[in-house]
């Protein structure tokens, strides 16, 4: 895939779409064949690579919210932030920018539980960018929104692809998410089986939940 792109891999539940996101994400290990990222090879890295790659290219979002409740909006990014600092990462954002990006300059303060879930997953990704990552993999991110709110995650998404240059990988089993991407690659038993291009990709808007 090239830099800046946003690509959405369809596939139905074990298809192997969270598998292929551990191995670009360096969290699984290939028991064959090579899984470059950034023209390297990072099939071969032992563990103490691996983490460094990990922290230097990879942000994570995931299906289930997985904030911490007993921290506020801020907090959890802060969180976040400190283990980046401490891992010798430079972000160049604090805590309270970060979750502007993501719309939420109105909730710094709030406890995941007087969130919604929409909003929980904006935090989730404003985490994710704490250590400022080129790559953002994206596990059916949607997958506990209602339609709408899934919708906005979207386009939150979208925004960072287009403002921040951030590359996107998502995997959803929910065709219709297929029409925001510029590339949407269909994954059946683990492996792809098509490739598709849309040259105009749909705004989250505009797709039909
Ligand atoms: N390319 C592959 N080679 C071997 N096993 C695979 C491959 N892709 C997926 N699997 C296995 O299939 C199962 C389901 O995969 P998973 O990634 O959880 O699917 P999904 O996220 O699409 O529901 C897992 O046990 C995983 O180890
Ligand atoms: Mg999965």
């Amino acid at each position: 895939m090239e830099r800046s792109e946003f690509i959405v891999v369809l596939g139905p539940s074990g298809s192997g779409k969270t598998t292929l996101l551990n191995l670009i994400g360096g969290i699984d290990s290939p028991t064959e064949g090579k899984i470059i990222v950034d023209g390297v090879d990072i099939s071969g890295f032992e563990e103490e690579k691996l983490t460094r790659f990990r922290r230097e290219k990879i942000g994570f979002i995931f299906q289930f919210l997985n904030l911490i409740p007993t921290l506020t909006a801020r907090e959890n990014v802060e969180f976040a932030l400190e283990l980046a600092t401490r891992d010798g990462a430079k972000p160049g954002r604090d805590a309270r920018e970060l979750l502007a990006m993501v719309g939420l300059k109105e909730r710094l303060d709030h406890f995941p539980y007087q969130l919604s879930g929409g909003e929980q997953q904006r935090v989730a990704i404003a985490r994710a960018l704490a250590k400022n990552p080129p790559l953002m993999l994206c596990d059916e991110p949607t997958g506990e929104l209602d339609f709408r709110t899934g919708k906005t995650i979207l386009k939150v998404m979208r925004e960072l692809n287009r403002n921040e240059g951030k590359t996107f990988i998502l995997v959803s089993h929910n065709a219709v998410i297929g029409k925001i991407a510029g590339r949407v690659l269909h994954l059946h038993d683990g492996k792809i089986v098509k490739e598709e291009r849309n040259e105009v990709p749909l705004d989250p808007e505009e797709i039909e939940w």
